[in-house]
């Protein structure tokens, strides 16, 4: 993008419309990671209010209607009380799913290989998971090098029609990289829908690149990279 040329600009010059266009590109991620954050915490409460809120407000209705009736049918009340039980453990369930949407449980207890081993092993078709990551990894390129692996999976789910996928997680240079490949239909477009443009801006936030290679008819790869140390 800013490689551009005006011809008779001095190097200086073109140095510094390099870096204004930089800083230009990371205001602009900036805002849209403010507004994703602020999306992401609408659907947050949304969920909990219809979820897991919702069927507590049934747990207590339920046992209320339980308690007035255990005296005159205990049967009935006993039924009652099995139904609030289920409400529950949905509850629970619904819990469960919402927490780990937010942060991967996975990812804090076992780090990326295992959390990446997980989404693998849930896709609808065969992932290969190659190579591993350096053991400690900074907290922020860890979790974007998971959401990466997680959105292009879930896209590969979506569209792809693939037969299979892989990634490949590298490194050296202190550079971290994490290819995920499909064998699919090819043709992601990283500015119609929401999930790429966010793990572009998720990327560069972190001063890393991102490359989609998506031809027509020949599957899809995604590469990312991540400086390791920051200099
Ligand atoms: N692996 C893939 N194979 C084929 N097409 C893809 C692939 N990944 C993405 N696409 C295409 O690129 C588009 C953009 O993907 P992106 O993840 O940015 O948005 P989305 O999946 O449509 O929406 P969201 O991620 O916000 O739920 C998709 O709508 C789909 O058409
Ligand atoms: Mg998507």
């Amino acid at each position: 993008m800013g490689s551009v040329r005006f011809p008779g600009e001095s190097p200086e010059h073109r140095r510094a419309r390099a870096l204004r266009e930089r800083v230009d590109d990371l205001r602009d991620a900036r805002q849209r990671i403010l507004a994703a954050a602020d999306a992401e915490r609408r659907r947050i409460e949304r969920d909990l209010h219809d979820g897991a809120q919702q069927r507590m407000v049934a747990v207590a209705v339920t046992l209320g209607l339980a308690e007035a009736r255990v005296g005159s049918d205990p049967a009935g009340a006993l039924e009652l009380i099995a139904q609030a039980r289920e409400e529950a453990q949905l509850a629970v369930k619904e819990l469960r799913e919402l927490a780990r949407g937010i942060h991967p449980r996975v990812l804090s207890d076992h780090g990326l290989s295992a959390a990446i081993e997980a989404i693998a092993s849930r896709a609808p078709v065969p992932v290969r998971v190659i190579g591993a990551p350096p053991d400690p990894l900074p907290h922020a390129v860890e979790a974007a090098a998971y959401f990466v692996a997680s959105e292009a999976l879930t896209n590969v789910a979506k569209y792809a029609h693939a037969s299979e996928a892989s990634v490949r997680i590298s490194h050296g240079d202190s550079r971290l990289r994490v290819e995920i490949r499909d064998n699919g239909v090819g043709g992601a477009d990283a500015t119609t829908g929401s999930g790429l443009r966010g793990l572009h801006d998720r990327v560069e936030a972190l001063d890393g690149s991102f490359e989609l290679q998506s031809p027509p008819g020949e599957g899809t790869t995604l590469t990312v990279e991540f400086p390791l140390t920051r200099g």
